[in-house]
């Protein structure tokens, strides 16, 4: 304990003397020099160091000025043909026919709700309107409006459609800033950006200076960033009486909404859309008719050139995937469907059973229904990339060149994209694998089919174990709704749901918020940071509020790993947390990294951490790939398996063969290059805050020592921790909460027989049906002693009591001793010391 103690004194004496030397907190300022902000860790039209426009800092006269010069642009790109065209199509939305009522309600009120069908126009026209009747106004040019999105991609697509709505180029009127990029210019007033950034800023400036106008996009998903953003941006109502907050969604409970903001007015754009013909489960039987006449249509010249195609007769695979069908509806009873539990439909389960629906439905619209394009809801990315790989080996869509096959989710390039957006040829048939992303955020003009498989990966949090999940669950009514009104959009369409209606009856009406389903670390560390007060207090004045139980979980987190002291006030260690935009966990190791001159590969853990994983497993080349991974293995540690990776990377980009290199070692190209950039961001943070010298070499001297790297990486994951115990064969894994928990089967330590460390540290653990971890570090008893919970003050004792507490718990007689032996020898160092 003493010697603790002394190393607790040498941290916390450490971190103050840096926080001194960086002046004080109290103004809560966030990475502002001009270093960060050019490398996106700012906020484009918001960014402090450069003048707002407003007519404090810019005189009325050249404001007017400004204005009249745009609305001149915009009045000559109305008038060319293009334009005149673009206007007619703009004027057509239903959100257009409502301009005026739109304008006018906002302009009365500080608080507006405005809901209507997805497609009518709202995200791509609202803003659009204000940012018109400024520019009208005197001094329009002064108007800045931020308008948020929950997901990068839309914040993208979004702004560069309005931008060529209004004959611009991206960055003139109209800009966008998301994490690591971003495009504004100088007369930008329109921004689209993510939640987070409009979150950051808010922690830099607590009274949005300059900002006129906030809309909030989407805020029926319910997003924990959106939930906290709206306590803050009720309590700055007030402070700001000319600022306007205008929050908007497809389908919402305006009513709740409403009475959160003291009986804001609402607004419901009236939707048009064609009918759409909807099919539960039993009707799809009835209709596909496969039953009756398996073979029907195939006969047909193509047919038969694509048996030749694929050595394998269309004919087989179709009655393959009827009896595949038929055997999952008999399996799973849906008569007995109990809504509570879900029980007796666990086997349905519509992605993996149904992918021979779904390819059976597919056939279906392709040989025999009219043109249009055809959307389909997965579960998530792996889903989607099976299903494609399926669909793409099969061939039983007939004429590869006739069908466009595309996929669409969060994190897909801007190329990809663009595809979607686009109509295919006369007589090719496009079809689209998507996320619930498509639901709202994402329209597809042409669409005429959906399908639906009904659930969604949710990310919900078990209170009582303390475990975070990620699971497919079914989607609400409203998602349901959502999804089969894409079908409509263009003329009468089809929906086909993969389940039977009795199951959609089940459904319940809303999706839980998230703030009420995942943990909330990071959001109650935001919120001592902003000095929002007590955590729970200001919790309780959320839209819905979260269980008394999870926020004590994440204070109980903040506490152990030295974030928050007893008194839940901020640590030192805590404050620096709160000006690292990442988890906890994450911004420990960097802090740590560059205390302990290893930055380097710490950089390259953590922004390999944030990113999606770089070692690609195709199905096809699984055996190939997994060879291929083995020679980053060797030091039990997949953070360590990607620094080597990621530095074999590096230097093979200095022989300018690094495309080559990823190909040939089965890593993702564009995970490589976003970790280079996210490290570049990172430096810039740390520099920021002042924890390195702005020549950052100087964090390096002690990279290549992998005891030390393992030590830091435990001390950020702790106390996700977890005890080998070897048996004759192999060994198994042990946590204190979970008891027995497995490797998922990509960590380089599931193909180990055994590992000569005690512990092993880990990322992340998710149950699924077992508690699964991912990425994990096999560290030893003396880096788990020193490093292991805070090494700040107070918690020492906190910290050995924990790990007391694994060892009674294990009852591993070596294990003890090997501890107490440590400690014997620390304390006889610090006796001769
Ligand atoms: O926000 P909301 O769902 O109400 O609709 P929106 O995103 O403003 O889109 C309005 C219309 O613009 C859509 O119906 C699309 O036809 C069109 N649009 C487009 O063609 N390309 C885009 N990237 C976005 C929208
Ligand atoms: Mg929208």
């Amino acid at each position: 304990i003493s010697t603790l103690s002394r190393v607790n004194a040498y941290f916390e004496e450490y971190l103050s003397q840096k926080s001194r030397m960086r002046g004080s907190f109290s103004d809560l300022s966030f990475a502002r020099s001009s270093s960060a902000g050019s490398l996106g860790t700012d906020e484009g039209l918001l960014e402090q160091s450069e003048p707002l426009v407003s007519s404090k800092t810019v005189p009325e006269k050249i404001l007017w000025q400004r204005s009249v010069e745009m609305r001149d642009r915009q009045q000559a790109w109305q008038d060319s043909p293009d334009g005149r065209r673009m206007l007619e199509f703009r004027r057509s939305l239903p959100a257009y026919i409502q301009k005026e009522a739109i304008l006018s309600v906002v302009s009365k009120n500080q608080v507006v709700i405005i809901s209507g069908e997805t497609g009518c126009g709202k995200t791509t026209q609202i803003p659009q309107f204000i940012l018109e009747s400024e520019v009208e106004s005197v001094c329009g040019a002064a108007c800045n409006i931020i308008c948020t999105q929950p997901r990068r991609i839309s914040a993208m697509s979004v702004s560069e459609r309005i931008a060529s709505e209004r004959g611009e180029k991206l960055g003139e009127s109209v800009g966008y800033k998301v994490r690591l990029e971003g495009m504004k210019g100088k007369d930008t007033h329109l921004l689209f950006c993510t939640t987070g950034i409009l979150l950051r800023r808010l922690l830099a400036d607590g009274n949005l200076k300059g900002v006129t106008h906030v809309i909030v996009d989407e805020i029926h998903e319910r997003g924990m960033n959106e939930d906290f953003m709206l306590i803050i941006l009720k309590e700055l109502l007030p402070r700001r009486p000319e600022l306007k907050l205008i929050l908007m969604s497809a389908t919402l409970d305006a009513e709740l909404f409403s009475s959160y903001f003291d009986g804001a007015p609402a607004v419901k754009i009236p939707g048009f859309t064609y009918p759409v013909r909807t099919h539960f489960l039993e009707e799809i039987l009835e209709m596909t008719d496969y039953r009756l006449t398996p073979y029907n249509q195939i006969d047909d010249y193509g047919q038969e050139r694509m048996w030749k195609m694929n050595k394998q007769a269309p004919r087989k695979r179709k009655s393959q995937i009827a009896s595949a069908v038929e055997d999952a509806i008999k399996s799973a009873d849906f008569k007995d469907y109990n809504p509570q539990t879900q029980e007796s439909l666990s086997c349905w389960n519509p992605d993996s059973i149904g992918f021979n629906l779904i390819e059976y439905i597919l056939y279906h619209i392709c040989e025999n229904e009219k043109p249009g394009a055809v959307l389909v809801f997965m579960t998530g990315w792996d889903d989607i990339s099976s299903l494609k790989e399926k669909l793409l080996t099969h061939t039983v869509l007939g004429d590869p060149n006739r069908v466009l096959l595309l996929t669409c989710h969060g994190s897909m390039g801007s190329s990809e994209q663009r595809l979607i957006f686009e109509e295919p040829e006369d007589g090719v048939r496009k079809i689209v694998l998507a996320t619930n992303i498509a639901e709202t955020s994402i329209t597809i003009n042409d669409v005429v089919f959906v399908l639906d498989c009904g659930k969604a990966k949710e990310t919900s949090y078990d209170a009582l174990n303390n475990t975070p999940c990620l699971l497919p669950t079914w989607i609400s009514k409203v998602s349901a709704k959502q999804r089969r009104g894409r079908a409509g959009r263009v003329q009468p369409g089809e929906c086909y749901h993969l389940y039977p209606r009795c199951v959609y009856d089940a459904f319940a009406e809303y999706q839980l918020p998230e703030i009420l389903r995942t943990p909330l670390q990071s959001l109650c560390l935001q919120i001592k940071s902003l000095r929002l007060g007590s955590i729970s207090d200001f919790l309780s004045r959320a839209l819905q509020s979260p269980e008394i139980l999870a926020v004590q979980n994440a204070i109980e987190y903040l506490k152990i790993i030295g974030a928050l002291d007893e008194n839940e006030n901020l640590t030192i260690l805590g404050r620096y947390l709160t000006m690292l935009p990442m988890e906890p966990k994450l911004g420990k190791m960097l802090i740590l990294g560059a205390i302990f001159n290893c930055l380097d590969p710490i950089l390259t853990v953590v922004a390999g951490l944030s990113v999606r994983d770089p070692f690609l497993t195709p199905l096809d080349k699984k055996d190939l790939a997994e060879a291929a991974k083995s020679q980053f293995c060797g030091a039990y540690s997949d953070h360590l398996a990607l620094v080597s990776a990621y530095e074999g990377w590096k230097d093979a980009e200095m022989d300018m063969v690094g495309y080559e290199y990823c190909w040939k070692n089965f890593l993702s190209l564009q995970s490589m290059k976003a970790i280079d950039a996210l490290r570049g961001e990172f430096i810039c943070l740390l520099r920021d805050i002042g924890l390195i010298d702005s020549n950052a070499t100087s964090c390096n001297s002690w990279s290549s020592d992998v005891n030390l790297i393992r030590a830091v990486i435990c001390y950020g994951l702790y106390p996700g921790i977890c005890s080998v115990v070897h048996n004759e064969k192999s060994f198994s894994l042990k946590t204190m909460e979970d008891g027995q928990v497995l490797l998922y089967s990509n960590s380089v330590n599931a193909r180990e027989t055994k590992i000569p460390y005690p512990w092993l540290v880990f990322n992340e653990k998710i149950k699924v049906n077992s508690v699964f971890l991912r990425d994990s570090t096999a560290v030893s008893d003396s880096v788990v002693l020193l490093f292991g919970g805070s090494l700040l003050k107070g918690d020492a004792d906190n910290h050995l009591k924990m790990l007391g507490g694994y060892l009674e718990f294990f009852m591993e007689p070596t294990v003890a001793e090997t501890y107490r032996s440590i400690r014997r020898e620390l304390d006889d160092l610090i006796q001769s010391k």
